[in-house]
């Protein structure tokens, strides 16, 4: 890895070159982004013929019509009734968006007490202010305080694995129940949204237990709250489902996406909206009082277009679902070094949590995870991959989120850098 920034020039398929000519298996796509690998010429032609016919204009009181077309494509793939969309440049204004929306909402039924949000310790949501609040990570909203006020924080769903704090051995529901507390505590009446990713990716791929969405979605209903599925990184196949909610088998009222949308080709963002909530928007002819210049922009909306339909086309999803158990099954063949704690994840979205000698000290720990993480992060660059070594709560954890064209002979590519890297690192880290 270079010294300065790392400048990465060119990518086709999985891989990418830096401007050394070093080649790199993309094994994050670029930021769980690029579902369907770099290179693809269907997405640079879509935006070249939308540009060469109308190269902008907002959507802020006009259509135009691949503006149109997606909301209708994306109205067709999205869970339930979630037929509307609202169209942003990206992944936290989809999240502010989403939080403003259900304000206004229940401003508009007679409810405006309810503008609080509940989102799990640890969860990255986002850096606008507002997405910010809901974030859940102290490291990256510290500088920032105070924040926007009635953002909750409940636990995640690693905090119980062990059962080290309920008492449960195992999976349990524990996680769900706290969501129901901190309603309660707070107020129902004042309770807008829980914001919720099907896998929190801060942390390391914290997995849900069995039931655990089914049990949230009871507890939104009995308070009257709103459930977001905060699917910036989970949809459009990451998951082996165009969207996480479908993985596991939950309604939500919102879904807020970005990211694997585009494939990363274009900024594009969005949040999906249930009837429900559109209901009293449309029989008011009430506008959402919100609003972005390049929220839907004709050559991004253009490019999710294309980028859907290569997803379909490829059965991209069906590939994750076939392939899932082989990667995770490599992955695993790393267990055997002592410095790899846990795996976890599901579909092309994996962790591993690396135990590797943190002092107790929490804030001493937390300096030596960044640590790990930085030489991590060098020595795999060197051996050809990039992927995350993040310290993101007191621990290292390294994740994989592979382009979802991505199979076996990707696997073990990505197994045989991460091997030496890690041995490596147990020697640097050794007690
Ligand atoms: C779950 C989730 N929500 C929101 C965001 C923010 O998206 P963006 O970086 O496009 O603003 C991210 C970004 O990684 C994310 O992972």
């Amino acid at each position: 890895m270079p010294a300065t920034l790392p400048v990465i020039e060119s990518g086709d398929g999985c891989y990418m070159w830096d401007e050394t000519g070093h080649r790199l298996l993309d094994g994050l796509a670029g930021l769980f982004a690029t579902q369907i690998g770099h290179g693809r010429t269907e997405l640079a032609e879509a935006a070249y013929y939308q540009m060469n016919r109308l190269g902008f204009f907002p959507l802020w009181g006009y259509g135009h019509p691949p503006g149109v077309e997606l909301a209708a494509r994306l109205a067709e793939l999205a869970p339930g009734d979630l037929n509307r969309v609202y169209f942003t440049s990206g992944g936290s204004e989809a999240v502010e968006s989403a939080w403003k929306l259900a304000r206004q909402y229940f401003a508009a039924v007679g409810e405006p007490a309810r503008h609080k949000v509940i989102s799990r310790n640890l969860a990255y949501h986002g850096t606008s202010m507002g997405a910010l609040s809901i974030t859940g990570l102290a490291s990256i909203r510290n500088a920032f305080e105070p924040l926007v006020p009635g953002a909750v924080k409940v636990a995640h769903t690693d905090e119980y694995r062990v059962g080290a704090q309920c008492g449960h051995d195992g999976e349990c529901l524990c996680a769900a129940e706290e969501i129901e507390r901190a309603i309660v505590r707070e107020g129902p009446q004042t309770v807008a949204a829980v914001f919720l990713e099907p896998v929190q990716n801060s942390g390391g791929c914290y997995v849900p237990p069995d039931g655990y969405f089914q049990r949230v979605r009871e507890i939104c209903d009995d308070h009257g709250v709103l459930l977001v599925s905060d699917e910036v990184i989970c949809g459009f196949g990451r998951l082996g489902h165009m969207f996480g909610a479908d993985r596991f088998g939950y309604k939500p009222d919102m879904i807020t996406m970005a990211k694997g949308l585009t494939s990363g080709y274009a900024p594009l963002g969005g949040v999906m909206i249930s009837d429900q909530i559109a209901e009293p928007f449309i029989a008011a002819e009430q506008e959402f009082n919100h609003g972005f210049t390049f929220g839907g922009h004709p050559a991004a909306a253009a490019v999710a277009l294309a980028n859907i339909d290569i997803i379909e086309e490829e059965d991209l999803a069906n590939r994750v679902l076939d392939n899932t158990a082989k990667f995770k099954a490599k992955l695993a063949s790393l267990r055997d070094l002592p410095i790899v704690a846990d795996l976890r994840g599901d579909g092309y979205f994996f962790a591993l949590e690396l135990d590797a000698n943190a002092p107790s000290d929490p804030v001493k720990a937390q300096a030596h995870a960044a640590e790990v993480s930085k030489y991590l992060t060098r020595q795999m660059y060197a051996l050809g991959l990039t992927c995350r070594a993040a310290a993101r709560g007191a621990e290292s954890v390294i994740q994989l989120s592979p382009p979802l064209i991505a199979g076996p002979e990707q696997f073990d590519e990505i197994v045989a850098a991460m091997r030496p890297a890690l041995i490596d690192a147990m020697g640097e880290f050794a007690p």
